[in-house]
């Protein structure tokens, strides 16, 4: 009975703060203004505080340390983005610092993060405010601790959770025609996705009803892939030894085994997010870079792990991967010379491509990925290198990363980009396609959707050597570039004048028309 109470209670106190927070974009996880109860609140402490309920406030006493505090137990969306508030007072001392606080779990194992933290002097409410990424944990907590004042009484009140915008894709959404079946019959049409949102289902349904691959965004790198400690513990019996962690990736990895997704694989050899110590004698980076007979060996480690591990878990899922990325440099055309140049010497893309054609599965495409590929002397280079690789037989495809801006390069530059490479008869890919605006207005995301409309055409014009065009996310919000509005989709999920122009430009062109 109570607990039906306490329901129906919560579902009143939510109708009446809906409309209020419907109006700021962002929905109502959770309030509690403490008129009736606790709540659920309890004192996180080793036993000596107490809660008590003053004036629609929950007071904390007894306290003996900083963490002890008011706590309550929540469930939480991993990859979801919380926002909270709370006011907070104490009447004891000229100014306290209060610091809105998670403890989580994840196997037995509780860590923390501090969310947001205000300073409140002596009798006046505060308030506190402080924002979340869920990550992937068992139990989630949130309480209000205060910095160094270990015995401080004080009262909190009127504590509000929100998340934002629904990333559960909207009947509207769900309705909408799919990228991957508009173009499925002729190359895969895929995004590229990081941890905090694969760790998110109702976002990962959302993005599985529009792409048929995925690539993740950022795990996959060598510094996210490579296991430095354990690798450095390795090494004392063997130079060469590698030890690889698929821990950031293993969320993205089985979603899209579950759902029949596709995966590209990016990547080995660069020039950057590479970790320092990977080149140095027994991992440290103290001591001196290792010899290149060590470094290949390391190399040909790192892949065959990699690609074992994928081939024996998930058999098939991936179709491709950037074995060497932005090796060009800009204003050269020449091999960049990166730590890998350093220690390996001039040949490194050859021989990075050498291994991997050694200790890759037959199933897997080893791409050549890199920016810019529209401008001289850069794309000389990129043309002469891999052709090389493909004399060599070490090469299936190129990637065109594509991060373009409206007008930059222009049409004619990226065609005759696509046209050159194309004229090698390597498979080709683009791997990463954003393109930025001045603004959101409606003025440029309509240039915007031109650009897109017009890449589309020239992957078309190719469409038997391209095996998949990739947008480099989702929503503008999360993109690397938010603040450009690169994507397909905007902050509350919705498709932009952009995804109509790639999928059907009658409804583009009709909507252009009604906003004239
Ligand atoms: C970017 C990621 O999107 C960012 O999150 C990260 O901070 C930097 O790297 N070329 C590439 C990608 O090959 O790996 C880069 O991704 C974007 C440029």
């Amino acid at each position: 009975m109570r607990r039906v109470i306490a329901v129906l209670l919560s579902l009143m106190l939510l109708c009446a703060y809906l409309p209020a927070m419907a109006q700021e974009g962002a929905n109502l996880v959770y309030r509690s203004d403490f008129s009736q109860g606790t709540d659920g609140w309890y004192p996180r402490s080793m036993g000596t505080a107490t809660l008590r309920l003053e004036d629609e406030a929950l007071v904390i006493e007894g306290r003996n340390g900083s963490w002890n505090s008011p706590g309550r137990d929540f469930s939480l969306i991993p990859g979801a983005v919380y926002d909270m508030k709370v006011m907070v007072k104490q009447d004891e001392i000229p100014s306290a610092l209060f610091i809105v606080s998670i403890a989580h779990s994840a196997g037995g194992v509780e860590t923390y993060e501090n969310l947001g933290q205000v300073k409140a002097p002596q009798g006046q409410w505060v308030e506190l405010t402080g924002t979340l990424i869920a990550g992937q944990y068992d139990t989630y907590i949130l309480y209000v601790e205060t910095g160094n004042t270990p015995t401080l009484s004080y009262a909190i009140k009127d504590f509000v959770l929100t998340t934002e915008a629904d990333v559960k894709p909207a009947e509207e959404a769900e309705q909408l025609p799919a990228l991957k079946d508009v173009y499925g019959d002729r190359y895969l049409f895929g995004t590229a996705v990081t941890y905090m949102e694969a760790i998110n289902s109702n976002r990962m349904d959302f993005y599985a009803s529009q792409f048929a691959i995925m690539t993740p965004g950022n795990e996959m790198k060598p510094d996210s892939l490579l296991n430095v400690q354990a690798s450095k513990a390795a090494a004392k019996d063997d130079e060469t030894a590698v030890v690889v962690s698929f821990n950031a990736v293993k969320p993205l990895m089985d979603y899209c085994w579950a759902h029949g997704i596709k995966m590209h694989g990016h990547v080995f050899v660069w020039h950057s997010q590479t970790p320092e110590a990977f080149f140095h004698e027994g991992y440290e980076t103290s001591r001196p870079l290792v010899s290149r007979e060590v470094m290949l060996g390391r190399l040909e480690n790192f892949m065959a792990q990699a690609f074992a591990y994928v081939e024996e878990n998930y058999p098939g899922m991936f179709v491709s991967w950037d074995i060497v990325n932005e090796a060009i440099e800009d204003g050269s055309g020449k091999v960049r010379n990166s730590n890998w140049m350093k220690v390996v010497g001039e040949d490194y893309v050859e021989r990075a491509f050498e291994v991997a054609r050694k200790v890759a599965p037959a199933g897997i495409l080893l791409c050549y990925n890199d920016y810019n590929t529209a401008f001289e002397p850069k794309q000389t280079g990129i043309y002469k290198l891999v052709t090389t690789l493909q004399e060599q037989g070490t090469i299936d495809c190129y990637g065109f990363q594509m991060h373009n801006a409206t007008g930059n390069p222009t049409n004619s530059q990226l065609t005759r980009a696509v046209e050159r490479i194309a004229a090698t008869g390597l498979k080709l890919r683009v791997s990463e396609l954003d393109v930025t605006c001045s603004s959101n207005s409606e003025v440029s995301f309509n240039v915007q959707a031109e650009c897109y409309q017009n890449v589309m055409k020239l992957v078309d014009a190719h469409a038997d050597q391209f095996v998949a065009v990739q947008v480099w996310g989702v929503v503008d919000n999360l993109s690397w570039r938010a603040s450009q509005y690169p994507l397909l989709f905007d902050a509350s999920n919705k498709p932009k004048p952009a995804f109509w122009a790639i999928i059907d430009p009658s409804v583009w062109r009709e909507e252009a028309a009604e906003g004239e």
